[in-house]
């Protein structure tokens, strides 16, 4: 088993090895007192794991309730929020208890904020099941749901007190979902490991998918431990998510997260190149990292489409943008760009005009 310590607010342990839902209730105890836990989960990781979870807990002596959403980015909402936490209520849960969220990235971000404001805070553990929640969203305590103007954009920092990462559960993702992982994985791979990005633009990750994992955590555990609230170097990670998040919601969320945040990769280093800030090449060294994975580099919108998404951003501040531009493979840069000449970039990558409103 590895072990990487993220020294925030809160101090925790992200654990990744194989076996771990069975040892779940055993290591949660090591770090919090046998208490009442709410496992809360999606209807698909339910089916498949929420039982194997609830029985280790009751062997370490937790009592268990379960709270179940429908699978999905579009449960990621203000509704579904509402819904856990009158459940909590009812299960009469404090703030000696625990919420265990058992799940990919959308688990992680409700459960996340749900513990960030049920009683105005209860410890919460994190068990990510996919690849893109193992190396990117279980750790460094972003915590969120959407509203109809956009992603993300009611959320909290909020750490949890441990996470627990089962590589065994990986083995019943579908590739679509896992490629969504390997997203992620190359934009750390562009962001500050070169080796990394090879190693996921080989598509070769069976070989060594604990390796894999504990260097993006280390990585992301570097950077959240310098900037936890994500006023400097962490917005590094937001790498391919300005267009990215643009083209998620403008889908209706039809397009996945880490595909969505593929075509943004390829883009903005499309732009960077086009812009003389990154090295020749680069843009086409990224694209075929991402077609060798099965992930997609083209959007059908529009620029007003995908401009419409960027101007409700929540990276926006004030008349100015901050984008995340690649250099090379392993180096990027944040450089702020005003509004007026955000839609040139979006016209320029896309090849194609905004129509003067
Ligand atoms: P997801 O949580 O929707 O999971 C994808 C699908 O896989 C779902 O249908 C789920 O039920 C299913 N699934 C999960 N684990 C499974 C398993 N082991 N076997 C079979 N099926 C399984 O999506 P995701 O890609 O994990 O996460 C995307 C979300 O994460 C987005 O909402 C994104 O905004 C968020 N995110 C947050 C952060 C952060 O720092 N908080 C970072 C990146 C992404
Ligand atoms: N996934 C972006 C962040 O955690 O900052």
């Amino acid at each position: 088993m590895r072990e990487v310590i993220v020294q925030t607010s809160t101090e925790y342990a992200v654990l990744i090895g194989r076996g771990l839902l069975e040892q779940a209730g055993a290591e949660i105890a090591k770090r919090i007192r046998p208490c009442k836990a709410a496992v809360i989960t999606d209807s698909t990781v339910a089916e498949l794991y929420a039982e194997k979870v609830e029985k280790s807990l009751q062997k370490a002596g937790f009592s268990c309730c379960r709270f179940v959403f429908p699978a999905g980015e579009g449960s990621k909402n203000i509704h579904t929020l509402s819904e856990m936490l009158e459940f909590l209520a009812e299960e009469e849960m404090t703030r000696q208890d625990i919420i265990v969220a058992l799940g990919g990235g959308v688990v992680g971000d409700m459960a996340g904020f749900g513990a960030a404001v049920y009683q105005r805070g209860i410890r919460f553990v994190q068990i990510p099941t996919t690849f893109l929640a193992a190396v990117d969203s279980s750790v460094g305590g972003k915590t969120a749901i959407d509203l109809k103007a956009g992603k993300n954009m009611a959320g909290a920092f909020y750490q949890p007190h441990l996470v627990l990462c089962d590589v065994e559960t990986m083995q019943t993702l579908p590739r679509k979902y896992f490629a969504d992982g390997i997203a992620e994985t190359l934009k750390y791979g562009v962001i500050g490991d070169a080796k990394l990005f090879a190693q996921a633009a080989s598509g070769k990750f069976c070989e060594n998918l604990e390796g894999i994992i504990e260097t993006c955590v280390k990585m992301k555990r570097d950077i959240v431990v310098e900037d936890e609230f994500d006023t400097g170097r962490r917005q590094l990670l937001n790498l391919g998510h300005t267009l990215g998040h643009a083209i998620e919601k403008r889908s209706d969320f039809t397009i996945t997260h880490g595909h969505a945040v593929a075509i943004g990769l390829y883009l903005i280093a499309k732009a960077a190149e086009q812009r003389g800030i990154a090295q020749a090449g680069l843009a086409g060294q990224i694209k075929e990292a991402l077609e060798q994975n099965g992930l997609p580099t083209e959007t059908a919108y529009t620029a007003e489409e995908i401009m419409a998404g960027i101007l409700r951003d929540k990276k926006r501040r004030g008349g100015e943008i901050v984008f995340v531009f690649p250099v090379k493979i392993g180096y990027c840069e944040l450089i702020s760009i005003p509004v007026e000449d955000v839609q040139k970039l979006v016209e320029e990558v896309l090849e194609k005009k905004v129509e003067p409103i």
